[in-house]
């Protein structure tokens, strides 16, 4: 029988891979996505037209209870993947109530969907939460594993500790087999453009080819534990394959700080990062993480999960594609760059 599965945040970075990586395995796809004025699917268009489209998608909101509830019903999935949030941690601060009615809330509206109709049918519903190591926050200990102590520095990472404890809680008590990835920073040539490495390789890729002068910042010390999405998204499939449910960080168990990604980025382009990068404080966040290192060495034995894809590869496919981006630019704008890559 072939399995169903519902993404919710289909049309991010995530979903996109993950989505690619369930149909691959011969699943049913279907994907919530959220109306707006444009389109907003470039990362999953190749799933969607063309003559056999492999991703079914639906509008929804995880605002909206009732219509989760619905499609649920509607689609009767054996497997649903929560990767829908307000994932943006410094918007957070902007818009806290919106990050917690939607990180936080939301996950409880789609816990509660899930109870619901597995009460009525009497189908499990196996449920992924993307939980985040921005839960980590201000951390108590080094590196972090599943035990460490949660100590959130943002409104988003209050609001995914509400998220995993909710997803905990209802595993405990209604037996949903719920199980929550800790994933830390994952990147990709997807990766949205606001988040600091797609900002760096963009921006180094257009000042190489004589698009833009500078790139402004706020914190380079800042240290993360760089993966690639595409191997991460395995992993939370893994999570859902186990006879039990449980929780897993997700990491490379490297670090590095923000000041090496810059360096990283354009000294693969010929350039030296402290020509072209300059603070601007509003980048600067009301509290700051200064540095997540994970241990996933849970994961990598009972899941038997290894990612695939070194910092070194990253960078490199992050720039290849950025610069590919950059150089359509060029051609469009007339400039030289584009002319001689065309
Ligand atoms: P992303 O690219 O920002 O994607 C977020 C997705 O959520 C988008 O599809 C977005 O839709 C959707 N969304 C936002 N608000 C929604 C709402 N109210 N109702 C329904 N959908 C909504 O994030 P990502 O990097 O793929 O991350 C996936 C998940 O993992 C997120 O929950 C994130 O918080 C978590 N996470 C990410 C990382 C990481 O390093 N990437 C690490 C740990 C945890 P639109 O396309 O319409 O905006
Ligand atoms: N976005 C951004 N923009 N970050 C900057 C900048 C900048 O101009 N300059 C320095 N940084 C620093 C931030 O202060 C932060 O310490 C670090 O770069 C990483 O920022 P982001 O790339 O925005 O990621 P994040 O770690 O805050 O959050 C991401 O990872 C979490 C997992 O730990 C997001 O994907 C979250 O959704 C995810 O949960």
């Amino acid at each position: 029988m072939q399995k169903r599965a519902l993404i919710t945040g289909v049309t991010g970075q995530d979903g996109s891979y993950l989505a690619e990586l369930l149909i691959a395995k011969g699943y049913a796809v279907h994907g919530l996505r959220r109306r707006s004025s444009t389109f907003g699917t470039q990362r999953i268009e190749h799933l969607i037209f063309g003559e056999s489209p492999s991703l079914h998608l639906h509008y929804g909101d995880l605002s909206d209870g009732n219509g989760l509830v619905r499609l649920i019903r509607e689609i009767r999935p054996h497997e649903v993947y929560n990767l829908a949030a307000q994932s943006h941690v410094r918007v957070s601060f902007d818009q806290p109530a919106y990050t917690a009615d939607v990180t936080a809330v939301g996950t409880l509206r789609l816990l509660e969907a899930i109870r619901d109709v597995q009460d009525d049918t009497g189908e499990q519903i196996r449920f992924y939460q993307a939980s985040s190591s921005e839960m980590f926050g201000k951390v108590v200990e080094t590196p972090q594993k599943e035990t460490t102590p949660f100590y959130p520095r943002s409104p988003y990472g209050v609001a995914k500790v509400y998220g995993h404890w909710i997803t905990v809680n209802y595993r405990e008590s209604y037996g949903l087999h719920a199980s929550c990835g800790i994933l830390f920073n994952h990147e990709s040539p997807r990766r949205g453009e606001t988040f600091v490495t797609r900002k760096i390789t963009r921006a180094a890729t257009r000042i190489k080819l004589g698009l833009q002068d500078k790139l402004f910042l706020g914190n380079l010390d800042a240290q993360r534990d760089w993966g690639f999405a595409g191997d991460y998204v395995e992993a939370m499939w893994l999570m859902l394959q186990q006879d039990e449910a449980d929780d897993y960080v997700i990491a490379m168990n490297e670090l590095y700080s923000v000041r090496d990604f810059c360096e990283q980025t354009f000294s693969r382009l010929g350039m030296d990062y402290r020509d072209h990068v300059e603070i601007d404080p509003r980048y600067y966040r009301p509290a700051e993480v200064d540095l997540l290192l994970g241990d996933s060495t849970k994961a990598r034995t009972r899941l038997g999960w290894t990612p695939q894809t070194s910092f070194a590869e990253l960078v490199d496919m992050m720039v290849e594609g950025d610069l590919e981006l950059a150089r359509q630019e060029a051609v469009i704008k007339g400039l030289p760059a584009g002319r001689k890559a065309a």
